[in-house]
Formats: structure tokens, C-alpha cells, sequence
């Protein structure tokens, strides 16, 4: 079911605080359990508070207690589908296995699927902490 991801995204961007950028993200995500959570972008006047969409999504779910990401979706009205940012790309790999799909669409319909690894090849994990 994709597509109950990209309406809950489109969804919850209408609630993203952008003034400064005006530039909405929604996210929506759906855990291994079924579960969805989502987040919008929250911008600050100090600018470096502001936080994305993912990141949002992401804290809805570790608040919840999930901590699996089995698929993603990012909206933005934008021309072309809206790549996370490199931030955003290390959150997901936190909770997503590589091989997990990430949709990046606009709001007039076009949409790119991409992996978690493709985002983020050569990804620092926990590995690189064994001794
Ligand atoms: N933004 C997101 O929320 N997610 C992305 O994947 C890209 C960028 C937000 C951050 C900021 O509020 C606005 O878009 C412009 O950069």
C-alpha cells in the first residue's frame, strides 16, 4: 500500500512550520509492526534549530517505541522528487535496513523510489565501532 504513505505524507505537510523557506516536507513512514508515523519540517528563526520532515517522522516512532523502518515516503512541491538531505539520510539508515525503499515524490505526481544503501552508500554504522 504505497499510496496510503504518500497521502499521509501530503497530509501532514500542510502542518510543516516553513516561514522562512516556504518550502513544505511531509514524511510518512511504516514501521515492520504496520504502524505509520509522520513529521513535517519545523523551521526556526534561528535558523539551525529548524528540524526535517524525516527527522520528525522518525521521533514520532522512537516515541512510540518502534524502532524498524520497512518503507518511507518524502513529499515536497517541489520540480522534481525531493531527496532527503545528508542528515536525514544517516537518521533513516539508523532505523532502515539498506535494501528498505524510500519514495521521494511532488505533489503533482512524480515520484523516484530509491534504496536507504543507494541514498547512502558506504554508510557509518556500528560495525565500525567493534574493536
Ligand atoms: N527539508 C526537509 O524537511 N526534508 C528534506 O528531505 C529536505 C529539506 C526541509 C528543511 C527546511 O525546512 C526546508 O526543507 C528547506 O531546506
Amino acid at each position: 500500500m504505497p499510496d496510503d504513505l504518500l497521502t499521509a505524507a501530503k497530509q501532514v505537510r500542510e502542518n510543516a512550520h516553513a516561514p522562512y523557506s516556504n518550502f513544505k516536507v511531509g514524511a510518512a513512514l511504516r514501521t515492520t509492526d504496520g504502524a505509520v508515523f509522520t513529521g513535517c519540517n519545523v523551521e526556526n528563526v534561528a535558523y539551525p534549530e529548524g528540524t526535517c520532515a524525516e527527522a520528525g517522522a522518525i521521533a514520532a516512532m522512537c516515541a512510540a517505541g518502534a524502532r524498524e523502518i520497512a518503507e518511507i515516503t518524502v513529499v515536497a512541491d517541489s520540480p522534481t522528487p525531493v531527496p532527503p538531505c545528508g542528515g536525514c539520510r544517516q537518521k533513516i539508515a539508523e532505523f532502515a535496513r539498506g535494501d528498505v525503499t524510500v519514495t521521494m515524490a511532488t505533489m503533482s505526481g512524480a515520484s523516484q523510489a530509491v534504496t536507504v544503501a543507494e541514498l547512502l552508500p558506504g554508510a557509518f554504522d556500528a560495525s565500525h565501532m567493534e574493536a
